[in-house]
Formats: structure tokens, C-alpha cells, sequence
């Protein structure tokens, strides 16, 4: 004797909520966003060092180096906008103030009051490094949930990020 009923009531499929804007699932857009998030707060640190290092800068290469620093701000800042509105596209949240990119940030602040031209480029060179290896974690993040649009954008930022680390390492060769 067949029974119909509760038993064979289909099983709800695991689809969106109303919390995700994209066809990702819930697990990847949190995951994500909070990878997008410290990778922002890492990106504000860094474009604030930049500058810092643009604004302190001395010495015989002063004008060289300065606009160097100067050009590599303006393309990390770049990054800023597309990586917060990124983690929003996908309906995810990101940070909102100072306070919380203190709170995210792995590239530590350099608040020393003199530092040297040589110390500077070597710093910026190993920070740029580390946020290379930190966008390939999140591309890694993005593969597992299939986001290609977000491993995308990482992409290019690698590839943005290993310039400044060659132009960076060239030039602290010869100080
Ligand atoms: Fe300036």
C-alpha cells in the first residue's frame, strides 16, 4: 500500500537567500568577503605607507623616488574602490572605518619618525610581496566557490603588484 504525505514531501532545495545578491552560496560570499575585507584593509595600510614614504622621502634620488612612490600610491589606491564594491556585488559587507581597517590589517604601519630611502624601497618591496601572496590566498578563496569574476580582478592586481615589486627591487640594488 502506497502512502502519500509527509514522507514524500520533496526535500527544500538549498537556493538563495535573500542575503546573497549572486548565485553564490552563502558559505562563498562570507568567505569571500571577509577575504575581500582584509585584503582592502592590507591595501589601505600599504597605500598609506606608500604615500608616508612618498612624503618623507630624502636624499640624492629624492625626485625619482618620490614620484615613483607616487605612482605606485595612485595604483594602489586604485584598488580600493573595485575590491569594496566587489565584496557588495556578491552581497557580501566590507569595512567602514579607520578603526576597522586597524582591526583587518595584516601589513603592519610604519610610524617611525626617520627612516632611511634604502629601509623605505626595502620595506615597500617586501610589503608589495606579502600582499601578492595574500591576492593569491583570496584568488584561491574565489576558485573554490567559482567566483571567476572576483578571481579576475585579482588577476590583474597580481600582476600590478609584482610590477611595483620588480621596479622596487631594481632600484634597491643600486642604492
Ligand atoms: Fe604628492
Amino acid at each position: 500500500m502506497e502512502k502519500s504525505g509527509a514522507a514524500t514531501q520533496p526535500k527544500r532545495k538549498e537556493t538563495n537567500t535573500h542575503a546573497t545578491t549572486s548565485d553564490l552560496s552563502r558559505d562563498g560570499v562570507v568567505e569571500i568577503s571577509s577575504s575581500l575585507r582584509q585584503l582592502l584593509a592590507d591595501v589601505f595600510a600599504l597605500y598609506l605607507k606608500t604615500k608616508n614614504f612618498h612624503w618623507h622621502m630624502i636624499g640624492r634620488h629624492f625626485r625619482d623616488y618620490h614620484l615613483l612612490l607616487d605612482e605606485h600610491a595612485e595604483q594602489v589606491f586604485a584598488m580600493t574602490d573595485d575590491i569594496a564594491e566587489r565584496a557588495r556585488k556578491i552581497g557580501g559587507a566590507t569595512l567602514r572605518s579607520i578603526s576597522d581597517i586597524s582591526r583587518h590589517q595584516r601589513l603592519q604601519d610604519n610610524n617611525e619618525e626617520s627612516v632611511a630611502p634604502k629601509e623605505m624601497l626595502e620595506e615597500l618591496f617586501a610589503d608589495n610581496q606579502q600582499l601578492t601572496r595574500f591576492l593569491r590566498f583570496t584568488h584561491e578563496v574565489c576558485e573554490k566557490h567559482n567566483d571567476v569574476a572576483t578571481a579576475s580582478l585579482i588577476e590583474n592586481w597580481i600582476d600590478e603588484t609584482e610590477r611595483r615589486t620588480w621596479f622596487l627591487s631594481e632600484i634597491t640594488k643600486e642604492v
